[in-house]
């Protein structure tokens, strides 16, 4: 499902349940050692998908060990991103000559919970949100949960080029509708860095990205593939 979010090069696994044969790799095994068992399944499932992609793309299976706030550290010369939720685990990978960053996200098709809104989206997000214009186009889709998931997608884009914390004030995002097919929907975002743009290795600043998104399988997918 993943890979309809992404271009040739870019490999992805994914999974929708959890083999019961998966183990962390042992130099991992300290990382979730006193995980609760919910934990240590999305943990494995998710850096299994990622052994798989890297396996695509010519990359040994090693260890993906767990960096500053979190992050992976991916192999020399390998970009990534990953993400687990209830009943899907993910991964993309590609050759950092590829890609410069990648980000992506699942969340169940649900609206957020009462109070979340507010606390991830700008007043300018809530008005599009509440706005009856073109609304028919969205009929059916949780724009809300889809505006989280193009955050977090940001965030994880974002991370591994500068280190830095972005908040969820820190980036003004923007959709489009494409595709509808029943219950299923597919657009893209923009996700306008509201933060001084970073220059990376003397390349132009870094002032927002461009991400796509689809609704499938009771899951709300994003993408953002920085190349
Ligand atoms: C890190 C974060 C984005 C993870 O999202 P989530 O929906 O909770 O969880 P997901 O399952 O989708 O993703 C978790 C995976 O993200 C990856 N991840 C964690 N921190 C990361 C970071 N700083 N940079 C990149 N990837 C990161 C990890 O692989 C993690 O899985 P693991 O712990 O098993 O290795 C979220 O917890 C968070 O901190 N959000 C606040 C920051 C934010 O979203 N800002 C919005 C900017 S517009």
């Amino acid at each position: 499902m993943i890979d309809r979010l992404l271009p040739a090069g870019v490999a992805s696994s994914e999974l929708f349940s959890d083999p019961p044969e998966l183990r962390a790799h042992p130099l991992e095994e300290e990382l979730i050692a006193k995980a609760v068992d919910k934990r240590r399944r999305e943990f494995i499932g998710a850096r299994h998908c990622a052994r798989r992609a890297m396996g695509e793309i010519g990359v040994a299976p090693e260890p993906i060990l767990r960096g500053e706030r979190g992050a992976p550290i991916w192999p020399r010369g390998v970009v990534g991103s990953m993400t687990h939720c209830d009943g899907y685990r993910a991964a993309v990978v590609a050759p950092a000559l590829r890609l410069r960053s990648v980000g992506i996200d699942a969340e169940p098709h649900e609206p957020l919970p009462t109070g979340v809104l507010e606390a991830v989206s700008l007043e300018s997000e809530r008005s599009w949100l509440a706005d009856p214009a073109g609304a028919a186009a969205w009929d059916g889709v949780h724009r809300d949960k889809v505006l989280f998931c193009a955050k977090e997608t940001t965030y994880k884009a974002w991370f591994p080029l500068t280190n830095r914390w972005l908040g969820f004030e820190d980036a003004h995002i923007t959709f489009t509708i494409s595709e509808r097919n029943g219950a299923d929907a597919r657009g893209e975002f923009h996700s306008k860095l509201l933060v001084p743009g970073e220059t990376i290795d003397g390349g132009p600043a870094l002032t927002a990205f461009d991400g796509q998104w689809m609704v499938a399988d009771g899951l709300v997918v994003a993408a953002i593939v920085n190349e």
